[in-house]
């Protein structure tokens, strides 16, 4: 009964990668926004698979043992595309979504060989000192979208971020209510300390992509 119940909470958003292989990432039917598999965070994901990180022509993979954190991470797909491709993932969101995160990395633990991927608690704005030395990458979908976190993310971002981070941040633009204003002080205090660039659609997947949802590389201003 138990069991069922568990089940039934759960419905599945399937994403197939390029090998074929499919993310099977369970969202739940209660909850807050981590909960489910946001659009900015599936056109991240398929953003890693493309030919600039992983060209089967050269050989390239930038991602094998590439040490990468996810922040507010939700659903946890992101990194899971990260771990399937080699690196060693730390994927992080509030106490509250550690539980989805954990039971998403057991439902996809068949799909990680040489790459790994665990789950932790990281609150903006908090101690980032289990997260050190700073990764080679920080990824984020989807994260900026309430006034208060503004300070508390960037704060973790320059705590996280050494010279050599490259922080790939993918967001949905939206026009309703107060999403604008938000952006715009995140980019005004991100820009006192990094330096943003925006990858073209044309760099991102064919399909997996959209006019409203941005992907930049952000790097610390040295
Ligand atoms: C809109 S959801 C995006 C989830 C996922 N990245 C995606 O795109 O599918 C925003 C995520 O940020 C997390 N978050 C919000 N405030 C946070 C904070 N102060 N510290 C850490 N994570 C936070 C939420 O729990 C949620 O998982």
């Amino acid at each position: 009964m138990a069991a069922e119940a568990e089940q039934s909470s759960y419905f599945v958003r399937e994403i197939e990668k390029n090998d074929g292989c499919i993310l099977k990432m369970k969202q739940c039917y209660k909850g807050d926004v981590g909960c489910v598999v946001w659009d900015a965070a599936i056109v991240l994901a398929k953003y890693l698979e493309t030919k600039q990180f992983c060209d089967p022509a050269s050989g390239v993979n930038a991602w094998a043992n590439r040490d990468v954190l996810e922040l507010g991470a939700g659903t946890g797909v992101v990194g899971l595309m990260a771990a399937t491709l080699g690196a060693q993932v730390t994927v992080t969101d509030l106490e509250d979504l550690q539980t989805l995160l954990k039971v998403n990395i057991q439902e996809n633990q068949a799909l990680i060989s040489s790459g790994s991927i665990t789950a932790k608690v990281l609150k903006w704005g908090e101690d980032v000192s289990d997260f050190l030395p700073p990764p080679h990458y920080v990824l984020m979908a989807d994260c900026i979208y309430y006034k208060q976190s503004i300070v508390p993310l960037v704060e973790s971002l320059k705590l996280l971020a050494g010279p050599e981070t490259c922080i790939i941040c993918c967001y949905e633009q939206r026009t309703e209510g107060v999403n604008p204003k938000v952006e715009r002080q995140f980019f005004e205090l991100l820009q006192q300390s990094f330096n943003c660039e925006e990858v073209p659609l044309d760099k991102q997947d064919p399909e997996f992509s959209s006019p409203d949802i941005h992907i930049l590389h952000i790097r610390r201003k040295l």
